[in-house]
Order: C-alpha cells, then sequence, then structure tokens
C-alpha cells in the first residue's frame, strides 16, 4: 500500500541567538560559525517550554494542513532526545494535549534520525490497518547544551515539525527507505548523565555530565560517508537515479556536510534545502521544519520526487525517497 504524507507543520520558538551573541559568551567568532558550520543564527525556547510544548504546536499546524481533526489520529510518534522528562514519553503528553485519547503513542529515540525512524514506523503501521499517524521531530537541545564549550554550543537550535502519514488514494507517497545504525562509536555524540548508568547527582552535576558531548571531526567524517550512503541505497531500493530528485532534503547539521553529500550524488545545491543559517542544527526537527518551509515557499510541485537523508547520535542513518 502506498503511504503519503498527507499534511505537515512546524514551530520555531521565538527568541533568536545570532553568532554574534554568542561571541559575547564563549571564545568564537561570528566568522569561524559561518565558515565551520555554515550556521548564522538559532531559535532557543524560552525557559517555560519544553518539548511537549513545540511539538504540540507543531502538530496542530499539521492536522490544520491534512483538514484533520484531533478524533481522526490514529497513533502518535515523536522522535527526540531532548523529552520532557525521560517518562512518561512527550507523545502521551501531546496526545491528551492535542485531544486523540486512547491512541497509541510513544517516544522514539534515534537522534537526529528520528523523524525518519518515526515515518517507517507510521509507513508500516498504516500497512497494518492504522491511519493518520503523527509523526512529530522535535528537540531543545539548548536545555543539554553546555554554554561554556564552544565545540557545542554554537550548533544547537531548537524546534518542531510534524507530518501526517496516511493511505495514499493517488501517486503520491513514499516509494523507498534505507534505515541502519552503528552502535560502536556512541560516545562520540552523548550525554551521559542523567541516565541509569550515571544518574543525576550533585557530582554528575558538578561534573556537567548531563550535557552534550561531541568529538566533532570524528562525527564529521561518519556524517559524510553515512549521508551519501543513505541516500544511494533509498535511491536504489527504488531504482531511481539521483538526477531524477527534485529535492534533496538533508539534516541541517553543517552546511560541509551537506555540499559533501549533495557532491556526492551529484545533484546541484539548487536542488538542496538549506536552512541551517537560520535554525542551525535541530537534532530530529530538522527534517520536518525544512520539508515544511520547502513546500511553504513552492519549491516543491504535486508529483516531484523528495529525498530526506539524516544522520544522528547512535549513531543512526538513513534515508526516505517520496513522491509530493
Ligand atoms: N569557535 C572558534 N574555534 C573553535 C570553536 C568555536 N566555536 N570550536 C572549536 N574551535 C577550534 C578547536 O578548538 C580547534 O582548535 P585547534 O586546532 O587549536 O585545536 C579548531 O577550532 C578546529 O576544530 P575542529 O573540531 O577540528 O573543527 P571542525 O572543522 O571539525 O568543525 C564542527 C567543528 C563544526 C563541530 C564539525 O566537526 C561538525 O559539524 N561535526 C559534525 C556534527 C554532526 O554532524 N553531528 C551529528 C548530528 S548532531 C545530533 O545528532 C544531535
Amino acid at each position: 500500500m502506498r503511504v503519503s504524507i498527507a499534511g505537515i507543520g512546524s514551530y520555531v520558538p521565538e527568541k533568536i541567538l545570532t553568532n554574534f551573541d554568542l561571541e559575547k559568551i564563549v571564545e568564537t567568532s561570528d566568522e569561524w560559525i559561518t565558515t565551520r558550520s555554515g550556521i548564522k543564527e538559532r531559535h532557543i525556547a524560552a525557559d517555560n517550554q519544553a518539548t511537549s510544548d513545540l511539538s504540540l504546536i507543531a502538530a496542530q499546524r499539521a492536522l490544520k494542513s491534512a483538514c484533520l481533526k484531533p478524533k481522526d489520529i490514529g497513533a502518535i510518534i515523536v522522535a527526540t532526545a531532548t523529552p520532557d522528562m525521560l517518562f512518561p514519553s512527550t507523545a502521551c503528553l501531546v496526545q491528551t494535549r492535542i485531544g486523540a485519547p486512547r491512541v497509541i503513542a510513544f517516544d522514539v529515540s534515534a537522534g537526529c534520525t528520528g523523524f525518519l525512524y518515526g515515518l517507517a514506523i507510521a509507513e508500516s503501521f498504516v500497512n497494518n490497518g492504522y491511519d493518520n499517524i503523527l509523526v512529530i521531530g522535535a528537540d531543545i537541545l539548548s536545555k543539554i547544551t553546555d554554554y561554556t564549550d564552544r565545540t557545542t554550543c554554537v550548533l544547537f537550535g531548537d524546534g518542531a515539525g510534524a507530518a501526517l502519514i496516511k493511505k495514499s488514494d493517488g501517486e503520491d507517497g513514499i516509494l523507498s527507505s534505507y534505515f541502519t545504525a552503528d552502535g560502536s562509536s556512541w560516545n562520540l555524540l552523548w550525554q551521559p548523565g542523567g541516565g541509569s548508568r550515571i544518574p543525576a547527582t550533585h557530582e554528575s552535576v558538578e561534573k556537567r555530565l548531563h550535557y552534550v558531548k561531541m568529538q566533532g571531526n570524528e562525527v564529521f567524517k561518519v556524517a559524510v560517508r553515512a549521508m551519501s550512503e543513505a541516500a544511494v541505497k533509498t535511491l536504489e531500493k527504488a531504482k531511481i537515479p539521483a538526477s531524477e530528485v527534485a529535492l534533496l532534503i538533508p539534516h541541517q547539521a553543517n552546511i560541509r556536510i551537506i555540499e559533501a553529500s549533495a557532491k556526492r550524488l551529484n545533484i546541484p545545491m539548487e536542488k538542496v534545502l538549506v536552512n541551517i543559517d537560520r535554525h542551525g542544527n535541530t537534532s530530529a526537527a530538522s527534517i520536518p521544519i525544512a520539508l515544511d518551509q520547502a513546500i511553504q515557499e513552492g519549491r516543491v510541485h504535486k508529483g516531484d520526487l523528495i529525498l530526506m537523508i539524516a544522520f544522528g547520535a547512535g549513531f543512526t542513518w538513513g534515508g526516505v525517497l517520496f513522491r509530493y
């Protein structure tokens, strides 16, 4: 059965943190951040905003764009690395607040690839008789970012994006997908404290273990290879050449990773959605935010082939090819 993206919505918090603001916080420069990452500014959640708050707004916008009501929702999946709390799931919080009682609700932990993992799960739900699956990618990385660590704090932004996945009655829908993971380098990108390995204690907090740690240059090398592999394998499964892709939507982690991936695929940058300059790396939210932007700006047309690829903590990576 063909499964399509029937609606999309996104939300980013109002507050903007620019590179110039960061220059006042850590020893960095707009020039370094721009040339090394492509980021100029990012949105940052307010103190009283949690991931379910951002998710709820994005989800309501996705419902509206799909012309559906909360009672129509068949399941809720939230991909996030920054849930409101370790349990219950952020999806359950969204479920009660959006008004979709008694539907399946759970979170997916797959780092920046989480939204695409969520799409694949939604696709199999639809193939098993469920419909109107709400898939949300949402993260507030600023709340687990160490603003004394210049190697990570310049990279992340906050946001949420949501998609409504349903049975397709036309030619549109998901054509192929590819997913994998490699946990052998799990500690190149991680949040050491706060889980069952290192529970939160005064000592763990003093050692700043509840913040994101990343060996950026090591992650960078894997990311370029993995993003390209995700694209190639996804296209191969659909037997479609890269030249037929109308728009490539890569996870927005670094402009150099995006450019290297596009180059390996021989896809010109005009066909690549880039918004990292305004959003930074919003983790699981980056792809649905970018997809929503592409649709709002009229960059995709009925029948276009769209390829989404992502890479994130785990490591996890994968791709989804769909016809709009
Ligand atoms: N400002 C100024 N200098 C800095 C900064 C900064 N903000 N950060 C690091 N530097 C310095 C370093 O200390 C180093 O100095 P040294 O040579 O004197 O030791 C120098 O700049 C180069 O550092 P590198 O880490 O080698 O810089 P690189 O070119 O690799 O860029 C970056 C760093 C932007 C982090 C890049 O490696 C990257 O984007 N990595 C991948 C990130 C990613 O894809 N993450 C996966 C998804 S994220 C998720 O799942 C949540």
